[in-house]
């Protein structure tokens, strides 16, 4: 059995994703024309995101890291945020756009902008290639957003169902029967590094 067959629908194909990454970039490129911006991608969800929307920017900008845990239990985050790898460099003064995967409750973005806003950068935005609006608890501000989804929990490109399904090339949901089968990581796994 291989990842594609435990593929329901498929939500967002891999020429959609390019398209609208392209757009992204034209227009971050546009916005931040003569300063140099920082991005800071949320691991582990935002590495495939991030690094064709950084080859989509054509203006001088920087890269960094955070990751973090939302102690979650299978498909449900529970609002606790722990930071699990903090930023390599200050952002005092600096343009920082944070990039994640996916906002669904929007609590870890929440809680990641009051943290990040402590540190005086110059200006801080929000790029979501994904914005799962029906599940929103915490308003978060979207200044870049790829596509508005429904709710439903989506896997692919670079978002996992405990640890697994990164690789596909295109946002998809699985069958119902493929989530809970992964008994050993369901539970640990999908709460730590998302
Ligand atoms: P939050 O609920 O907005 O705090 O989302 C926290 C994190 O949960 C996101 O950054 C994702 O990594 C993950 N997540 C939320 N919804 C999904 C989904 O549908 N598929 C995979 N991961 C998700
Ligand atoms: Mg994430």
């Amino acid at each position: 059995m291989g990842l594609l067959d435990d593929i329901d629908e498929i939500l967002i194909p891999e020429e959609a994703l390019r398209g609208r990454i392209r757009e992204l970039g034209r227009t971050i490129s546009k916005d931040y024309e003569g300063k140099e911006p920082l991005l800071v991608g949320i691991l582990t969800g935002a590495v495939l995101f991030m690094s064709d929307l950084l080859r989509e920017i054509t203006i001088p900008c920087q890269l960094d890291f955070m990751a973090t845990s939302s102690y979650a239990e299978g498909t449900t985050s529970s609002g606790i945020v722990r930071i699990l790898k903090d930023l390599d460099q200050s952002i005092e003064g600096r343009h920082v756009i944070v990039v994640d995967d996916i906002i669904d409750t929007g609590l870890t973005m929440d809680y990641l902008l009051e943290t990040l806003k402590t540190r005086y950068p110059a200006s801080l935005k929000v790029c979501a290639l994904l914005d799962k609006l029906p599940r929103r608890i915490r308003h978060v501000p979207i200044d870049y957003r790829g596509f508005e989804i429904p709710d439903k929990f989506v896997v692919g490109y670079g978002l996992d169902y405990a640890g697994r399904y990164r690789n596909l090339r295109f946002i998809c949901v699985l069958k119902p029967e493929t989530y809970g089968e992964s008994k050993t990581e369901a539970g640990t796994a999908a709460s730590a590094a998302r």
